[in-house]
């Protein structure tokens, strides 16, 4: 079988199946889940000894930091306006239990000028993104809802994509629209699929292979599965908390289902269709 190529940031090749450094986290949809998966993906790849760069790019109304409890002091808004580097606006979060932090890049909720930013300005971010992965074993991109130029200006600094989806029809369709809004820009790349609130593995599966199909009929090929992560109540109980879910509930179904999906992408391998 040929191998298929995805074109990374940084001009590489990165081979389907190998990990892909810099990972970005869409879905078309809003509030599926997106920022919470990228927050706790985070805290998994740290938790497996890996550096972690976390990335607001939600330019708009980013809350990384309202979930994660953080006031940083500088954030991707006084880079934008020129009055620091992109460097000074990283700040440190500790995973709650002393080891596992990760480096964070916020950004800023209602700032109309993240929200507005010109297209070179994007543009220059996801090239300063680049950089800044050099330094760092994994960058995850939590993107914005929608499929804007800059949501996809910002996809295309990633070397996977993944589209987070749920069983709602309203859900596939912009998950379709993102998938297919993407490889208009990169006609060779392979977005994964991530299923957030399953009701159960079955029913998680069936909403993958319905996006599945859409993307084999339209577009010729089926996103790997990055895994499925089922609803569980005690995420919104975490997130009200502003405590990760592995500190404030370790057992929680839905953080075995993360710490599994966070293994699928370090290792670059999918969920196979019949587990
Ligand atoms: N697996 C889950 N189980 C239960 N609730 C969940 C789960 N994942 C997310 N949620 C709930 O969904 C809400 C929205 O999540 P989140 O803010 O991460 O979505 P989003 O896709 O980033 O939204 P937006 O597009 O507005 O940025 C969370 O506040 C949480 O209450
Ligand atoms: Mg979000």
């Amino acid at each position: 079988m040929p191998e298929i190529m995805e074109r990374s940031s940084r001009g590489r090749t990165t081979p389907r199946g190998r990990i892909a450094p810099i990972v970005a986290v869409g879905s078309g949809k809003g509030g599926v889940g997106k920022t919470w998966l990228s927050i706790s993906l985070a805290h998994a790849f740290a938790a497996a000894g890996k550096r972690v760069l976390l990335v607001d790019g939600d330019l708009g109304l980013a809350n990384i930091d309202v979930q994660l409890g953080l006031n940083p002091e500088s954030d991707l808004s006084a880079v934008m306006a020129g009055w620091i580097e992109l460097d000074d606006a990283v700040s440190k979060v500790a995973n709650g239990a002393g080891a596992g932090g990760f480096d964070v890049l916020p950004g800023r909720s209602g700032s109309a000028a993240l929200a507005e930013l010109p297209m070179e300005e994007t543009a220059r971010l996801a090239a300063g993104i680049a950089a800044l992965s050099l330094r760092y074993d994994h960058v995850l991109i939590d993107l914005g809802a929608g499929i804007e130029p800059n949501v996809m200006r910002l996809a295309r600094a990633a070397d996977r994509v993944v589209a987070v989806v749920n069983d709602e029809p309203t859900s596939l369709a912009d998950c379709y629209a993102f998938i297919k809004q993407f490889r208009l820009y990169r006609p060779d790349s392979t977005p994964w699929a991530a299923v957030n609130m399953a009701d159960n593995r079955a029913s998680g599966r069936r909403t993958h292979e319905a996006l599945s199909k859409a993307c084999q009929s339209f577009l010729g090929f089926r996103p790997p599965l990055a895994g499925i992560v089922n609803r569980d109540p005690l995420v919104r109980d975490a997130i009200r908390a502003q405590v990760p879910l592995s500190i404030r509930h370790p057992r929680a179904p839905a953080w075995m289902d993360v710490k599994a999906m966070a293994d699928a992408l370090l290792e670059g391998v999918s969920m196979p269709d019949d587990r």
